[in-house]
Parts: structure tokens; sequence; C-alpha cells
């Protein structure tokens, strides 16, 4: 089978660019003697999860526990939830706890006891980290707060809990305006949690693991001493966003959904069949972020709106290997505007050669949420177009 053959909209991976984009991120943390643990939210792919086990990750991260059960059943050995599960889950952890190695954070003493409770009722333990709010403002204790190190003592002294240390999700980096904001940001992560476990060192705790994670500051995290362990997702598709945060290039993008044009209803306007069902209604952030709901690729020696010579007749892309050769954006479509099934896109220029029919590949502003809009998506790997189930896709349980 080539992508010609797909049914559209479909979301393809290029193994090439995901397994180079593993090899990265797992040889800088290396180099700075880290521990990573991507997050698995990104691609919900045993598969996948496989790939970076085999570079050297030490586990995944899950969000839910419906995602841990999937990769718990297909042999993942160590899973984190950097997540506020409720104690309502007991008897999940419990069964979790008998298949892999689990831990999760918490953030609440009183949701910390409920969990300690519910522990030594069934006879067992479990790792637990404490989340430090370090400026997204949504989960974790406040580090600058002078009861923290207290809080942090009282939960690690709770039976049924082993306190394994800290962890830390700088989500701000997403609205950062600049290279350099998003720097300090960064920095300000890691030293805020260096200096909160020195604190709790210096009162007698044992803190054996300080844990960051987002794939925006990774690069400027990667930079510092402090902490032990990197926690990215996005880091092995990347999307538009990253483009615009500046993680990623445009040819670093492992996933793109193919799209046919279904209509042509002006010459300066198109229709595909990727709507927000597919795309999302995500828009893209970032240092300037583009308008728009993705990045129209264009075709290497393809359709492009100002004229360019179309393949296979007008009809297709090419066979074989669509994904090789540089992605380059075809600026003059616009992806203005989503229906549920539909993409109206603009074409600036005026005219388009593009034509009922043809294909065109999209780099999503969000990749996560687009991944787990699809039961299967399909890995191409040179000339080779094969299924990639999303096993735990829709696992928001
Ligand atoms: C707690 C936590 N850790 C790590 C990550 C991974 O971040 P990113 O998607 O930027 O790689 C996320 C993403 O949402 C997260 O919520």
């Amino acid at each position: 089978m080539n992508v010609d053959g797909l049914a559209t909209p479909a979301v393809l991976i290029d193994r090439a660019r995901a397994e180079r984009n593993l090899d990265r991120m797992q040889a800088a943390a290396a180099a700075r003697g880290v521990r990573l643990r991507p997050h698995t939210k990104t691609h919900k792919s045993p598969l996948v999860a496989g790939w970076q086990i085999a570079r050297g990750a030490v586990g995944i991260c899950c969000a839910k526990l419906g995602e841990a059960e999937v990769f718990a059943a297909h042999g993942i050995a160590d899973i984190r939830l950097p997540y506020p599960l409720n104690p309502a889950n007991a008897d999940r952890v419990l069964a979790l706890l008998d298949r892999t190695r689990l831990s999760f954070i918490v953030d609440h003493p009183v949701v910390a006891k409920q969990w300690s409770e519910a522990m030594v009722r069934a006879g067992r333990r479990v790792e637990i980290l404490v989340k430090i709010d370090v400026g997204f403002h949504r989960c974790g204790l406040d580090p600058d707060s002078r009861e923290t190190v207290a809080t942090i003592r009282e939960i690690a002294a709770l039976p049924g809990l082993d306190f394994r240390g800290l962890l830390s999700h700088a989500g701000q980096a997403y609205h950062a305006h600049s290279e350099d904001g998003l720097r300090l940001m960064a920095e300000s992560e890691v030293r805020t949690m260096s200096d909160l476990a020195s604190w709790c060192r210096a009162k007698g705790l044992a803190v054996d693991e300080i844990s960051l994670g987002a794939t925006p500051p990774s690069r400027f995290s990667l930079q510092q001493d402090g902490f032990t362990e990197l926690r990215p997702g996005n880091y092995v598709y990347f999307d538009r966003t990253q483009v615009s945060l500046g993680a990623a290039t445009l040819d670093d993008c492992a996933l793109t959904v193919l799209a046919r044009v279904v209509s042509k209803p002006a010459a300066n306007r198109i229709i595909l069949d990727s709507g927000s069902k597919t795309l999302t209604n995500d828009g893209a952030r970032g240092f300037a972020p583009a308008p728009g709901y993705g990045t129209v690729l264009r075709q290497p020696g393809g359709h492009s709106s100002s004229g360019g010579h179309t393949l296979s007749g007008g009809q297709t892309m090419s066979g074989g290997n669509v994904l090789s050769g540089p992605a380059v954006a075809d600026d003059t479509l616009v992806i203005e505007r989503l229906s549920e099934e539909h993409a109206t896109v603009k074409v600036t220029t005026g005219s388009t050669t593009l034509e009922p029919g043809d294909l065109v590949r999209i780099v999503p502003n969000h990749s996560c949420v687009v991944s787990n809009l699809v039961d299967q998506a399909w890995l191409v790997d040179g000339d080779r177009v094969e299924p990639l189930p999303i096993a735990a896709r829709g696992r928001i349980t």
C-alpha cells in the first residue's frame, strides 16, 4: 500500500522523523546525565513507547489510569502519572501495582492522607512525588509559601506512601513571547526545584528525584544541573506550535494529516475533508503564532498555488515515500476556518492548481490532540505504509 491509497483524512507518522526526534532528546538527556521519562500523551502507542524504552527511557508517563492500563498490558514496566489522581480510583491503582511499577503525584495533604489510608487498608505501598507549582498555576504546592517544606514532610511521613521526590511542569512555557522569555522560565523552574529540594534535605528529608518536563523548555533545562528526570511528550512528533516556540523546525514534524480536496467553490478557495474532528480547533501558540489551523505542506516538485506542476496527473501524491525530502510550507494556503468535517482554505495568491481529488499534507497546530482522535494512524517507513494502532486513544478516565 502507498499513501495515495489511504482513505482520507488520515494521520501519517513519518517513522524516520519520529525516531530522529527520539534519538536527539535521548542523547541530550544522556549528555546531561538525567533520566528521560517521556510522556506518552502525544502518541498513546505502545509501539512508540517501545522505541523510547529501547533508546534508554527509564519508563513512561501517562496522564490517566486508563492509559496506564493499556501500557501496562503491553508490558511497560515503569509508569508515572504526573496527574493528581483521586483515591476514588484506589482499586485501579492496586490492580496496576500488580502489573507494573507505578508512581503518581500528590499536591494536597487531605488527598495524600486518603491515599495513605487506602494503601494501609490494602496492606500495600505506592510511590508518590509531590507536585510543585513553578508558575503554570494549575496543580501543585506553592514553592514560595513558608508552609511548603512542612507540608512535603508531612506527606512524605504518611504510612503506605513512598516519597520519591518533587515534580513540576512548566506549562506556562507555551505562553512564552520570546526565546529569552522561554529560557528564563526554564532556568527559573530548575532553580526553584533544586532550591526546594535543598531546603527539604536540610530538614532531613531524602529527595531522590527532581522531575521536570515539557517540550518547549527542554532545550534550556538540559543546559542546567539540579534535576534528575525530564518528561517531554510532544517532542516525538512536534507540531506547528513547537515550530513557533523554536523547539523544532517544520522538517522535524513527524505527524501530518493527509487530506483531500473535496471542493473548489472559487479560484481562491478550496475545501479539504479534514475538519475540526481531525485537525481540532486548537489554535497555534508560540512567539508569533501563525493564523489558521495548520501548515499546508508543499509537495516536493508538486502542487503550489503559484502554479507548480502536479504529480500523477494532478490527482494524487507521488507513490512511494511521499514524506521524503525537506518539508516546506505552502504559505499561500491558509486554513482559515474549520467545520466539523470541512477545512476552508484561502488561497492568498488568488488561484491554485489544486483541484478536487488532489491530496495535501498538513502539519497541525497540536499533534497530541490530533492523534487522540483516530483509532489508527499510518506509519510511513520508507516506501512502506502500515497501520499504527493508537491503543490508548480516548482513555480519559
Ligand atoms: C505534567 C506533565 N508533564 C509533562 C508533559 C509533557 O509536556 P509536553 O507536551 O510539552 O512535552 C505534560 C504535558 O501536558 C504534562 O502535563
